[in-house]
């Protein structure tokens, strides 16, 4: 399969977590490079439903090692958890199968207090976050002082770091009306995940470099979306990491020219969770997908805004990312859709836009200019190859691809892997 990035062409929940889940089947290294715990990727293994946070989409395919890498920042109480929960269900977890980086940054309740926190402050300006502390952890990392996994699992080295994080962090607690927090209880803990995930521990970028020789094929699993990204984002609308194609390679110490291919995941209308612009929101096609008990947050089971596929944002999507394959899911959500739009540009004033623009209060005031589509009104759930969608599905998704500027390489009609049309 060669090295092969996958990222979200949207805002995030796209479907990678069962596109990597395929995928896996022909790769021998998966890699998460970026986000935490904020995110929340669902993989459906017959009745199954396994909703995973840090631990790489690939766990649940045999003999797949999977990496968490150093771009990621690891809550290390919901890591935890989260391979004792896979471990419950019966989901091997071991040091041969999974592997953290001793450079991944830790996030402490002090990031999650003060995520919290700073929603309160912006008031109706807030950013809608997942409040597992994202935002604050990558932020310590920039200003040099955040902890990583290597001073996690020292006790001597978290106790001295610790200790000096908490008496600064206390100040600005209270300062903010809430409750300072006990070192002697944080250290407990943290030093007891510490242990836990000691043996996991290393270095992932020699270990991927190692495998690189031995001819390993490596899927880059992306986490949140093109939209959400720091920097090519809607900010401040957005988390706090390059979500997009450049962040695998600073984000596992990969470099650019062993990326062989960018597979961009993207469902066939829109979707966002928490604030900020969505051009193409529509209530209509809201209450279809909500009433038919789709598109509720996997982290914290919110409600997604929803609205009509956006060709802008996923050719911008394109571009930066440097997309080849589309992998384009939840074509089935549409099945009894009439009439079925997609945005091709956006009107503001006098303007109009092909691309998305970069201030997030001129993108708020666009106006999306639609193209409509007749809807197929068949169920497509059953389809196992591309001729067995309806002529008017299939128009659709070729459209769709060619806006986005990509080749249609996934068409996927179901959360089941067998629902999954290889194109
Ligand atoms: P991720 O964050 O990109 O991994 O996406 P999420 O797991 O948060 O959300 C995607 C949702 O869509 C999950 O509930 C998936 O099970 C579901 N899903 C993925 N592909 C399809 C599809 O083609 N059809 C349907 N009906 N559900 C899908
Ligand atoms: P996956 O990987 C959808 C959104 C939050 C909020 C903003 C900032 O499942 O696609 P943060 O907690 O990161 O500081 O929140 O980003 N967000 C996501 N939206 N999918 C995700 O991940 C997301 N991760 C963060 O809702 O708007
Ligand atoms: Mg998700």
């Amino acid at each position: 399969m060669a090295n092969t990035i996958l990222v979200g062409a949207q805002w995030g929940d796209e479907g990678k977590g069962k596109i990597i889940d395929v995928l896996t089947e022909q790769a021998d290294v998966v890699v998460r490079y970026a986000g935490g715990n904020n995110a929340g990727h669902t993989v459906f293994l017959g009745p199954k439903k396994y909703v995973l946070h840090l631990v790489p989409s690939g766990i649940l395919r045999k003999n797949k090692l999977c990496v968490i890498g150093n771009g990621v920042v690891v809550d290390p109480i919901g890591l935890v958890e989260e391979i004792e929960g896979l471990k419950k269900i019966g989901v091997k977890v071991s040091a041969k199968n999974f592997v953290l980086s001793e450079t991944a940054h830790v996030v402490f309740p002090y990031h999650r207090e003060l995520d919290a926190q700073r929603e309160v402050l912006k008031g109706k300006n807030k950013i809608g976050t997942t409040k597992r502390g994202i935002g604050p952890a990558y932020g310590d990392k920039a200003a040099r002082v955040g902890l990583r996994v290597n001073d996690l699992v020292d006790p001597i080295r978290l106790e001295e770091k610790l200790s000096v994080r908490i008496k600064e962090n206390n100040i600005v607690l209270k300062s903010l009306g809430a409750k300072p927090l006990s070192f002697k209880k944080v250290f407990a803990e943290y030093n007891q995940a510490g242990q836990y995930l000691k043996p996991f521990v290393a270095n992932t970028v020699v270990l991927l470099h190692n495998a690189m020789r031995e001819q390993a094929d490596i899927l880059f699993e992306g986490a949140q979306g093109t939209f959400l990204d720091i920097d090519h984002g809607t900010y401040p609308f957005v988390t706090s990491s390059n979500t997009t194609a450049g962040g695998a390679c600073t984000g596992s110490g990969v470099p650019p020219h062993r990326m062989d291919r960018v597979v961009g995941v993207m469902k066939a209308y829109t979707t966002r969770v928490g604030e900020g612009p969505l051009p193409t929101e529509n209530a209509e096609i809201s209450d279809l997908l909500h009433g038919m008990g789709r598109e509720f947050g996997a982290t914290t089971g919110r409600a997604r805004r929803c609205g009509w596929f956006d060709s802008v944002a996923t050719r911008h999507a394109t571009m930066v990312n440097g997309i080849d394959d589309l992998a384009i899911t939840n074509l089935d959500g549409l099945d009894t859709v009439e009439t079925i739009k997609v945005c091709v540009a956006y009107r503001h004033g006098k303007k109009q836009y092909d691309f998305v623009p970069n201030d997030a209060q001129v993108l708020a005031e666009c106006e999306p200019v639609y193209v409509e589509f007749e809807g197929w009104r068949t169920p497509t759930d059953k389809a196992r190859k591309f001729a067995d969608l309806p002529p008017k599905a299939r128009a659709y998704l070729k459209a769709i691809a060619e806006l986005t500027n990509a080749k249609l390489f996934i068409a996927s009609i179901g959360p089941a892997r067998e629902q999954t049309i290889f194109v």
